[in-house]
């Protein structure tokens, strides 16, 4: 049995996963938009994994006996003023989303809760992956500048979905 304040974290994080999920679909249609579908395809495959994410959580919840609520997702509302800004936007979400990860993981070591810590371990690794792999695009957009964009749009292409590793039975 999950103590109600951990239960309570992990359904608010369905949500954020599946803002996130949201956040990037809205990014993807911007690159769409503007003919950049290699940034597009990047972003719609990071939307799968945010989906997958809320996914996990939601199974987890369920798992355990808690009995999931779904909130209302919140509409994007960002506007970009260039094709770096959505890549910097991506970042501090993500930076935000860990902090979110953290906290529940405070939450769940205050109380003793190691099923749910043992969870959150493939949560946080996941977040430093993620992180890492925006700041590594970031970089390459730097890198390659506005001469090379279509060539980094074109190796964004390549971006294939994997599933999880976690699995939840
Ligand atoms: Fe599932 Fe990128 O946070």
């Amino acid at each position: 049995m999950l103590k109600e304040n951990v239960s309570k974290l992990l359904n608010e994080q369905i949500n954020k996963e599946f803002y996130s999920a949201y956040l990037y679909l809205d990014i993807a249609n911007y690159y769409i938009n503007k003919g950049m579908n290699g940034f597009a395809n990047w972003f719609n495959v990071q939307a799968q994994e945010e989906k997958d994410h809320a996914f996990l959580f939601i199974k987890y919840l369920q798992n355990n006996g808690f009995a999931v609520s779904l909130e209302t997702i919140a509409k994007p509302e960002k506007t970009f003023k260039d094709f770096k800004d959505p890549l910097i936007e991506s970042l501090k979400h993500e930076e935000f989303v860990t902090d979110s990860i953290n906290k529940i993981y405070a939450e769940a070591v205050k109380v003793s809760d190691f099923r749910t810590q043992e969870l959150l371990n493939w949560f946080v690794k996941e977040q430093g992956e993620e992180e890492k792999n925006i700041n590594d695009l970031i970089l390459s957009y730097d890198f390659y500048g506005k001469q090379g964009l279509f060539a980094l749009d074109g190796n964004l292409m390549l971006r294939q979905y994997t599933a999880p590793s976690l699995i939840l039975a």
